[in-house]
């Protein structure tokens, strides 16, 4: 199969390298010359782990290539994605698609004999129609089918996670039988491996992506408003996960309490989610509680730092491991660390920072925030070390050198990664989430 992926982002980069390791003819195309220029020259422009090693073996094979030329791209291909970004719209938090809208005209244009075009950037429900719309007023005479395919992946696990999908969501129409050979002959070897297909409507499709992410987004939120209350009547917020997550009805996974949801996803996605029930005068109340509980839960995360650190901050230095929004990512889109920092210079904190990916994106977003070289440079002086985002190398942390170097041995561990006993066992108070201390 010939596929095009519009929009060389995440997403794009991603999908496109698996299409070519599946044996697919791969062109990703990007508007952006300086990415293209670097990925031409091998360099990978985001982190995820794996990716660079599986681009270059793809590229060496003639598989997959890139380009910033769309009517080459697109002309003889079986399947063109759009993977382009969807952000929420400043001032109304609706997606914004202007970019899927204008890759949709240039794709009309260039079309030559059947194409599928595939929607796999989060697009609200409807949008599919619109873009069928767009082509068809473009290019009257294009042979086409548009089908709405959500992605599911998960940053710093995202290969793993298109290679081994729980499901892949098809839309389209029920009596499209060619846009159907093309889709199963796209994921034929997840196909063949037992990977469930689920096919339905376009616009069904649109919405179980939402759907999917807001449920998510709503069980972090459950467990971690149950970790206030376990800190409360001094229960044990893990042990409540690991009770309720045995029940096969709930399930185990997206039950850890922490910070606050963050990322490129939950909260654009939700957000979204909202409007749109909202402008159908179907409003869906749970989502837009946890959306509002979640923005809350951030700077309350600020609080407990300065509650640890006796109530008063000014003046005190905070040292704030991980910054990015989870582990094995540079991202820092909507991380919780920046309002757990913000929170804390509001209350006159000297915060210094360190995170063993995120820091040059960081340096674009975070004001006033210093950066350190490791986590005892950062924890040097400090009056408390707090932990925001669960990379591995803070789940060894040498706690005689942390103390040694400290001003006091005050520790917050917005992960739960150590347990009280053991940070007790050092001579540090600990404080956790949703844990007897
Ligand atoms: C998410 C979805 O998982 C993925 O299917 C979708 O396509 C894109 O959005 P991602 O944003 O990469 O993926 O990260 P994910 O691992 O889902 O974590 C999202 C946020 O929730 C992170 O801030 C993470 O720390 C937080 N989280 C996750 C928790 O606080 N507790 C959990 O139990 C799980």
């Amino acid at each position: 199969m010939k596929v095009t992926m519009i929009g060389a982002g995440y997403v794009g980069l991603v999908s496109g390298v698996c299409f070519a390791d599946f044996g697919h003819d791969v062109v990703c195309l990007d508007k952006d010359e300086s990415k293209i220029d670097a990925l031409m020259q091998g360099r990978i422009p985001i982190f995820e782990p794996g990716l660079d090693h599986l681009v270059a073996s793809n590229v060496q094979s003639g598989r997959l290539s890139f380009t910033t030329d769309l009517v080459s791209a697109v002309a003889d291909s079986d399947a063109i994605f759009i993977a382009v970004g969807t952000p929420s719209r400043r001032g109304d938090g609706h997606a914004d698609l202007s970019y899927v809208y204008a890759a949709a005209r240039e794709i009309a244009v260039n079309l030559k004999g059947f194409t599928v075009i595939v929607t796999k950037s989060t697009v609200p429900v409807g949008t599919g129609d619109e873009v069928e719309r767009i082509i068809r007023e473009t290019n009257p005479d294009a042979d086409f089918a548009v089908v709405s395919n959500p992605e599911f992946l998960r940053e710093g696990a995202a290969i793993e996670d298109f290679k081994r999908p729980d499901r892949i969501v098809i839309g389209l129409a029920d009596d499209d039988a060619r846009a159907r050979d093309v889709m199963t002959e796209v994921y034929r070897p997840l196909y063949l491996n037992q990977a469930p297909l689920v096919f339905t409507s376009r616009r069904t499709s649109e919405l179980i992506k939402y759907a999917g992410n807001a449920f998510l987004a709503m069980k972090i939120t459950f467990i971690n408003e149950m970790a206030d209350l376990c800190e409360k009547v001094d229960a044990n917020v893990q042990d409540v996960a690991r009770g309720i997550g045995l029940d096969g009805r709930i399930g185990g996974k997206f039950l850890h309490a922490g910070p606050g949801y963050g990322g490129s996803c939950f909260p654009k996605d939700t957000l979204a989610l909202v409007k749109t029930a909202q402008d159908f005068d179907s409003p869906v109340r749970l989502v837009e509680t946890t959306v509002a509980i979640n923005d809350n839960r951030k700077r309350a995360m600020g609080r407990k730092v300065i509650a640890a650190a006796g109530g008063d901050v000014r003046g005190r230095k905070v040292a704030v491991l991980g910054l990015t929004f989870k582990p094995n990512t540079d991202d820092m889109r909507d991380s919780p660390a920046i309002t757990v920092v913000q929170t804390l210079q509001d209350a006159g904190a000297h915060v210094v920072g360190y995170d063993p990916e995120g820091m040059e994106n960081a340096k674009k977003l975070m004001d006033g925030l210093d950066f350190a070289k490791d986590p005892y440079e950062a924890a040097a002086e400090a009056d408390v070390l707090v932990i925001v985002t669960e990379w591995n190398e803070f789940r060894a942390l040498d706690f005689r050198r942390l103390k040694a170097v400290m001003k006091a041995p005050v520790l917050v561990d917005l992960r739960n990664i150590y347990r009280p006993d053991e940070v007790a066992k050092h001579g540090f108070a600990y404080a956790s989430v949703g844990r007897p201390q």
